[in-house]
C-alpha cells in the first residue's frame, strides 16, 4: 500500500486560499480579470479560490496540457491539449496551476499566452517547490512552499489517481 503523510488539512488548505484571495481581490480591484485554470491539477484550488475573491468582474476559462515524462516529473517537453476560449487580449490575466516545480510548465503557459497580448500576465499556485527549479520563472501569489516528496490530493494526483481527497498529503513513492 503506498504511504500518505499529512502535509496540510481541508482548515490549513482554506487558511491558506483565504489570505491569497485576499491579496488577488486587493490587487485587481476595479479590473477585469481572467483566470485561466491549468487543466486537470487546478480545478479544485480554482473552484475554492474564485469563490473567495472579492471582486465583481472574473471570467474564467481552463487551458490543458501534456508534459512527456514519469508519473512524478516534468520532462520539459510540454504539449497543448486544450486552449483557453476567451479573448485575452488588453485583459488581466492570472494563471491558476496547482504546482509550479522546475517550471517548464509556467514557461510553457507565459509564453503561450503572452502571444495573445493580455493587459498583465501573473500566476497563483497553490504550491510552489521553489529548491527544484530548472527555469526562471516565479510566481506572483504562493499559497504553501513545500521542498520535497511528492504531493497528492485537492486535485492533484499521482497517475489519475488521490485528486478526490480533501487534504493534502505526501506521497512516498
Ligand atoms: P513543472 O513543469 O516541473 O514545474 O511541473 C509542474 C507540473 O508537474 C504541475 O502542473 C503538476 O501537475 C506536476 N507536479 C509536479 N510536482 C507534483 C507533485 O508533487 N504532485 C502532483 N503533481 C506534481
Ligand atoms: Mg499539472
Amino acid at each position: 500500500m503506498p504511504e500518505l503523510t499529512p502535509v496540510l488539512d481541508t482548515d490549513a488548505i482554506a487558511r491558506k486560499v483565504d489570505e491569497v484571495a485576499r491579496q488577488i481581490s486587493s490587487d485587481y480591484r476595479n479590473a477585469d480579470l481572467v483566470i485561466i485554470g491549468v487543466l486537470k491539477g487546478a480545478f479544485v484550488f480554482m473552484a475554492d479560490l474564485i469563490r473567495r475573491l472579492d471582486l465583481s468582474h472574473v471570467a474564467v476559462d481552463f487551458i490543458r496540457l501534456a508534459s512527456y515524462g514519469s508519473q512524478s516529473n516534468s520532462s520539459g517537453h510540454i504539449r497543448l491539449l486544450k486552449n483557453f476560449e476567451i479573448d485575452i487580449e488588453g485583459k488581466h490575466v492570472l494563471i491558476v496551476e496547482d504546482i509550479l516545480d522546475t517550471g517548464w510548465t509556467l514557461a510553457f503557459l507565459k509564453q503561450h499566452l503572452s502571444a495573445y497580448s493580455p493587459r498583465s500576465l501573473k500566476t497563483c499556485v497553490l504550491v510552489d517547490k521553489r529548491e527544484r527549479r530548472k527555469v526562471d520563472v516565479q510566481a506572483e501569489y504562493v499559497c504553501h512552499v513545500a521542498n520535497e516528496g511528492f504531493l497528492v490530493g485537492y486535485g492533484l494526483d499521482y497517475d489519475e489517481n488521490y485528486r478526490n481527497l480533501p487534504g493534502i498529503f505526501n506521497l512516498k513513492l
